[in-house]
Parts: C-alpha cells; sequence; structure tokens
C-alpha cells in the first residue's frame, strides 16, 4: 500500500501541473492579448508593451566598417573591436570580459559609468588600441531605453537586478559620454544606442533577409522585429525610411494569468509589480520560482520528512539557479543521483527518491511553461507581421535559457507546430550569438550609411 504522504504529495504535484500548464487555447488567448497591447503600445496608450521605436531599419548586409562595440546587460560587460566586409561577413578581432560587482549595479550611476570606461581603458591597453585616436563605439545598453534618435535614449526603468540611483529618466550616451571624459577616453565616440535583441536581429540578418524577429532569452527576454513606419502611431515627427525596428521590451506584459506563486516571487524581487512575463520566462527566475514552490511543498510536509526544520534550508532566495534546474532535469538515472547531489551539496538535505522526482517535476513544470510563453510571444509577433504565414521567417535568438537549457528550444518548437501545424515549417529559429558585440557594430554601420544617404 502507498503510504498516505507520497499520495498527498501526488495530489500536490498533480494540482501544481494543471496550475503551471498553458494550453494552445491559453496561448491564443495571450496571442490577441499581445496584440491588442501592440496596438497600445505603438500608439503611445496605455499599454504593459512600451513599444520602443529604434530609428533605424534593417541592414543590407552591405555595410562596412570597423567600431568598438560594448555590452552592458547583465553581470557581465564587454568590449570588442569589430569588423565588418560588406559581403555578410564580420570578424571579431579583439574581445575582454569583466565581471561588473554588484557594488556598481546597485551602487550610483555615476561610480556605474565610470566603472564602463575604466573597462574600455583597461580593454584598450590590453589589446594595444590608441584611445585618443578617433573611434566609432556601438553601445548595447539592454534595458528600456526611450530611444529619441539612434544615438540619444533615456533608461525608463531599470530590470535584471540592476538599481544604480541617478540613471533612470537620463540620457544613456550623454552618461557614458561624461564617464569616457573623467576618464580621458577623447577618441571614443558613441555611434549608436542600441538594444540586444536589436542587435541579435541585425547579426543575422547581415547574412539571412528572412530575418525580421530578434529573441533574447536568457537572464532577461525580450524581442525586437521590423515594424511599417505608417503603424508607428507615436513616431513624432516623419520617419526617414518606410520600416523601423521596433524594441518591444515584451518582459513587461502583464496580461496573463498569475498564480500565488507568481506572486510571492514578484513581491521578493527587487522590482515589484514590473516585468511579469519576464519573471515567468526568464533564466534570472525560473529558479527562484522552482524554491518558492518547494518551499510550499515542505511547508505542507510532504518533503524531506527525515530532516527536522528543514524549511530554514530553503528560506534564502537564489539557492536554485536554471543551471541547477536543467541539470536536474536531465538527470535520468533510476534514483536520481544528480538530484541527490544537488540537495546534499546546495542545500545539505537527505532525500528520498520521491522527494528528487517531485523536484524534477516541478523544474519539468516551471521550464515547460516558460518556453510554452516564450512560443505564445513568438506567435504573437509573427501574426502580427504576417496573420496568414504566407512568408517564410527567420527567428534569431539568443541566450543562456534557449541555448543550453535542457529540452527548451524543443518545447518552443513543438508549441509552434501545435499551433500553426504545418505552417510552422514557414518559420525557422536560430540560434544567433553576440548580437550585443557583432549586431551592435552592424546597427553603427547602418545609422552611419543612412547618414549619409539623408
Ligand atoms: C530588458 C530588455 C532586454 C532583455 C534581455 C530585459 O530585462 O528590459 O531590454 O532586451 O532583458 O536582455
Amino acid at each position: 500500500m502507498v503510504p498516505s504522504s507520497s499520495s498527498a504529495l501526488e495530489r500536490f504535484l498533480v494540482h501544481l501541473e494543471a496550475l503551471f500548464s498553458i494550453s494552445i487555447n491559453d496561448i491564443r488567448d495571450m496571442i490577441s492579448r499581445f496584440h491588442e497591447d501592440m496596438q497600445n503600445g505603438l500608439a503611445d496608450k496605455d499599454s504593459s508593451l512600451k513599444m520602443l521605436p529604434s530609428f533605424v531599419d534593417v541592414t543590407t548586409g552591405r555595410e562596412q566598417g570597423k567600431f568598438m562595440a560594448l555590452d552592458l546587460g547583465g553581470s557581465n560587460l564587454r568590449v570588442l573591436l569589430v569588423t565588418l566586409n560588406g559581403k555578410g561577413a564580420t570578424e571579431v578581432s579583439a574581445v575582454s570580459k569583466f565581471a561588473v560587482p554588484e557594488q556598481y549595479m546597485q551602487g550610483s550611476g555615476t561610480a556605474l559609468f565610470d566603472f564602463i570606461a575604466e573597462c574600455i581603458h583597461a580593454f584598450a591597453l590590453e589589446h594595444h588600441v590608441d584611445p585618443r585616436k578617433p573611434r566609432n563605439l556601438a553601445l548595447t545598453f539592454s534595458f528600456p531605453v526611450n530611444q529619441t534618435a539612434v544615438k540619444a535614449g533615456t533608461l525608463i526603468v531599470w530590470t535584471k537586478g540592476f538599481t544604480a540611483t541617478g540613471v533612470a529618466g537620463k540620457d544613456i550616451v550623454r552618461l557614458l559620454e561624461e564617464a569616457l571624459k573623467r576618464r580621458q577616453l577623447y577618441g571614443i565616440h558613441v555611434a549608436a544606442l542600441t538594444n540586444d535583441t536589436v542587435g541579435t536581429l541585425m547579426n543575422r540578418r547581415y547574412s539571412d533577409p528572412s530575418c525580421d524577429l530578434g529573441v533574447i532569452m536568457g537572464t532577461g527576454t525580450n524581442a525586437c522585429y521590423r515594424e511599417v513606419c505608417g503603424r508607428i502611431h507615436k513616431l513624432k515627427s516623419p520617419a526617414p525610411h518606410d520600416h523601423m525596428i521596433i524594441n518591444m521590451e515584451w518582459g513587461n506584459f502583464d496580461k496573463l494569468y498569475q498564480t500565488g506563486y507568481d506572486q510571492n516571487l514578484d513581491a521578493l524581487s527587487v522590482n515589484p509589480g514590473a516585468m511579469f512575463l519576464e519573471k515567468m520566462v526568464s533564466g534570472m527566475y525560473l529558479g527562484e520560482m522552482v524554491r518558492i514552490v518547494l518551499m510550499d511543498l515542505i511547508q505542507s510536509d510532504l518533503l524531506f520528512l527525515d530532516t527536522p526544520d528543514v524549511s530554514s534550508l530553503f528560506e534564502k532566495s537564489g539557492g536554485v539557479s536554471t543551471a541547477h534546474m536543467s541539470e536536474i532535469q536531465s538527470d535520468q538515472a533510476p534514483h536520481l543521483d544528480k538530484v541527490d547531489t544537488f540537495l546534499k551539496k546546495s542545500f545539505g538535505v537527505g532525500s528520498r527518491v520521491q522527494d528528487r522526482r517531485a523536484l524534477q517535476r516541478i523544474c519539468q513544470m516551471v521550464s515547460t511553461r516558460a518556453a510554452r510563453l516564450g512560443a505564445g510571444a513568438m506567435a504573437a509577433v509573427i501574426t502580427w507581421m504576417d496573420p496568414q504565414l504566407i512568408h517564410p521567417h527567420t527567428i534569431a535568438v539568443d541566450g543562456s535559457l534557449y541555448e543550453k537549457y535542457t529540452g527548451f528550444a524543443v518545447t518552443i518548437a513543438d508549441t509552434l507546430k501545435a499551433l500553426y501545424g504545418e505552417k510552422a515549417d514557414a518559420l525557422s529559429l536560430v540560434q544567433t550569438q553576440d548580437g550585443s558585440g557583432v549586431g551592435a557594430a552592424i546597427v553603427a554601420a547602418v545609422a552611419a550609411s543612412s547618414r549619409r544617404q539623408a
């Protein structure tokens, strides 16, 4: 006979699986709400989708030039030298990576921008780049920025754990240029300001004319796509071209059913009340969601029954990462030995096989929901551009979640197939790395060539 605690555990897990499941009808509903918010965002009406103009159209693949690129969007900052040869090919001749200490992510804006200038200086020294010589810098700043031109824009709000003070509402390009001057890096001029999604789309588009959607699924999540300027009603002055890339900031989409666990996670985050989709989909939050669900099962006396005072071991945020979840999900051993080791190492908890299985199922439900919502968001943008799915579309995707998480990319592809049947063959999802380096350089080159044409 099955002991009563394990049937109670099974009942709880089945209830959770239903709670976290996203049906194809839910996705259809999500798509129509997405379209409403896209429409409102483009018209500057109240909307959870900010739909931010980028002031560039896509590359022709023929732009050329040499650029320095700077990529800030998470806990690492990169500086690169990129050459575009004008025939769809690109080369990165130097790159340095710096960890951004929490004191700068969450300190004063001036200290953060001085740190960025210091990294550029260190890069110049390491790679023998003369910082006094004129050099164009393409800046990828992967946060919501209200752009007014290709090289001007104010930060709307920080995301992904950044809280540096005195930056929201300010022009990012000016803040960086002032810091460059303080560091006496007089030769470096910002030529373009861009979002990582825009860089990702551009990078793929440089050699693939069917790419019209760029998606990030990593620490954060977001997308950009190519819009007809006539539909961007909020543009204040006539656009210089027929199309423009729109940075959607889809991580803030909020027309979704939130479970009590989502509400808990939101309340514990540094930005409560914002970025609902990002908190359900992106790598920064999935592990935390698993921990919060685990806590509920522990407090209901359903898990780790042999360990006294076990809930205190799981109390602290951050104990489960997305990388752990992926490992846990990939464990196929009969006794889930990897899961056992994880629980021992990270939490000092001994477990029974049924505890480990429960943890594996929680990871599965949280990550499957994330991938299905991600697919729903992609589908919403594709059908906005091409309601009947007549044209081929390449979707350039970057981010560790998409690239590394066990089964994530497959679930997205399966969900698109379930939505569209054979028509899904018109969609190719292509992993595209380094939009924030090479892609940003392409943005700067496109901006320079449209200035020349104007
Ligand atoms: C930011 C976006 C960014 C995304 C992926 C989100 O938190 O708001 O601007 O594109 O993360 O890096």
